[in-house]
């Protein structure tokens, strides 16, 4: 694995004095938070609720316009909404807080969107969505529509969906919030399993102590304000 700043590899992110500031916050959102990512690390993202986790996911997606900061991805620094645009259809993959699931389509349908933009012809999507069900224990819930699934399932349908286009950098925002321990645990190891197997990086943002623990590292997010943390385990040994 290839640590930020160190080997051959260029960091899969690297972002440097983000500002966020929101209309009418009294403090930013993000307050000049660097927070760097080597190729190949599960790093957690931890801390209180609103202190700025899903808004530095945005940021490192692209998704907000940033009010100072730079964000580099795989030594890439778009500078255009195009860029990022392209980023996400081809290196990064997003598992949103809500899970922003189409509710028209079926799951099936809504794993296979990510992957229209691509160059894949239509069996191969639908043995690809499939084989990313199965992944997370959602055989299935291949026809069934967002409405008809509980929670848990319906953010096992947005970690397929996020994984779709093979991303080498996931973003997922509390993608086991609803799942019970072995759901979740399930989760953390496919995306171990793509690590070990692909490289994947993973950025995930928790509250599950079991699954930062997971993770190589987890960054504290104070107030818009990150540094890197240990958590000491209770039960070490
Ligand atoms: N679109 C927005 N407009 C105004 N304020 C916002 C917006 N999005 C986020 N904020 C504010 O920015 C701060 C950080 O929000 P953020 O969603 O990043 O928190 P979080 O750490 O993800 O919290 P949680 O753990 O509850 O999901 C909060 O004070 C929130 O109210
Ligand atoms: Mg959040």
């Amino acid at each position: 694995m290839t640590r930020a700043g160190s080997g051959n590899l260029p960091a899969a992110v690297d972002a440097r004095g983000l500002v966020k500031r929101f209309p009418a916050q009294q403090t930013p959102a993000l307050d000049h938070l660097d927070f760097c990512v080597g190729s190949g690390e599960m790093v957690a993202i931890v801390g209180p609720s609103g202190s700025g986790k899903s808004t530095l996911l945005y940021a490192l997606s692209g998704l907000i316009a940033l009010d100072a900061g730079t964000v580099s991805v795989n030594g890439q620094t778009p500078d255009r909404p195009a860029a990022w645009t392209l980023l996400r259809r081809t290196a990064i993959g997003l598992v949103f807080q809500e899970d922003w699931l189409i509710p028209t389509l079926t799951a099936g349908q809504n794993i296979e969107l990510p992957m229209l933009g691509a160059a894949i012809d239509k069996s191969a999507r639908v043995r690809r969505v499939r084989s990313l069900l199965a992944d997370v224990n959602g055989s299935e819930l291949f026809d069934r529509r967002p409405a008809s699934l509980s929670g848990g399932e319906r953010q096992r349908v947005a970690v397929a969906r996020g994984l779709a286009n093979m991303p080498r950098i996931l973003l997922a925002d509390e993608p086991t919030g609803e799942l019970d321990t072995a759901n979740s645990r399930a989760i953390i190891d496919l995306l171990k399993r793509l690590r070990a197997k692909k490289g994947l990086t993973v950025i995930i943002v928790t509250h599950d102590l079991q699954v930062a623990e997971a993770c190589d590292r987890q960054f504290l997010v104070v107030d818009g304000r990150g540094t890197d943390q240990v958590i000491v385990k209770e039960h070490a040994g």
